[in-house]
């Protein structure tokens, strides 16, 4: 399995089946839009974690040209579905087998409308299982005992955890999270893109090390492979 960090939140996992892109922010994001061409991305699927504009901006467009499987929460998944694109809806605590693997809907604590205020259901991560790697995709949220069901049930090769504070966990956060979901290798995202976000990367490498974990910071572009 391969992740390729798209920035922000975005996310382009080739598994062996499939290409699956998670929520897709580029035209928008000053430090992706010029390393990343919309053009040549055409997934088979696009996850959403929830609706807010800095993770869906793009998800029409790379809809339109894919014809990819929009694969969200119910409300998001109808949504699109009223725009015409494929969906597959899913909500808190259910998984599906797709042709790549298998995907969980988990909980989130955060917020979800679209930018013209229509509700998005309520926000969510995903924990996907595919190529024997299990990775669990946190999406925007607050640290929450929730995360502690996780490990109850998969044993993750990969969390991937919001790190960039004030509208999501920081830094200090993500690494109780790391304990609670029972990972010690985290790939960090959902920083720097925005003034309100911007973190000190050495200061958090450095503070995952004490823990005797790994925080994975990538450059837009660049991945890791499982
Ligand atoms: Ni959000
Ligand atoms: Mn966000």
């Amino acid at each position: 399995m391969k992740i390729t960090f798209l920035g922000h939140a975005t996310l382009l996992i080739k598994t062996t089946k499939s290409s699956i892109l998670v929520d897709p922010f580029i035209s928008g994001n000053e430090l992706a839009k010029h390393v990343i061409n919309l053009d040549e991305l055409k997934p088979d699927y696009i996850l959403l974690t929830h609706a807010h504009q800095d993770h869906v901006l793009d998800v029409e467009i790379i809809a339109k040209q894919s014809k990819a499987t929009i694969v969200s929460n119910y409300e998001i998944a109808t949504y699109y579905e009223n725009k015409g694109f494929k969906v597959h809806p899913m909500n808190h605590g259910g998984s599906w087998n797709f042709d790549f693997g298998r995907l969980k809907y988990v909980n989130a604590i955060h917020s979800s409308s679209f930018a013209d205020g229509t509700y998005g259901g309520q926000p969510g991560g995903f924990i996907l299982s595919a190529d024997n790697k299990n990775v669990y995709i946190a999406g925007d949220t607050a640290l929450t005992m929730d995360m502690q069901l996780i490990p109850m049930s998969f044993a993750l090769d990969l969390a991937i955890l919001p790190i960039g504070d004030n509208f999501t966990m920081g830094v200090d956060d993500a690494i109780i999270a790391s304990d609670f979901v029972g990972c010690d290798v985290v790939l960090g995202y959902h920083f720097d893109t925005f003034g309100y976000i911007k973190i000190d990367h050495e200061q958090a490498k450095q503070k995952f090390t004490e823990a005797d974990k790994k925080l994975h910071l990538l450059e837009v572009g660049k991945s890791i492979i499982l």
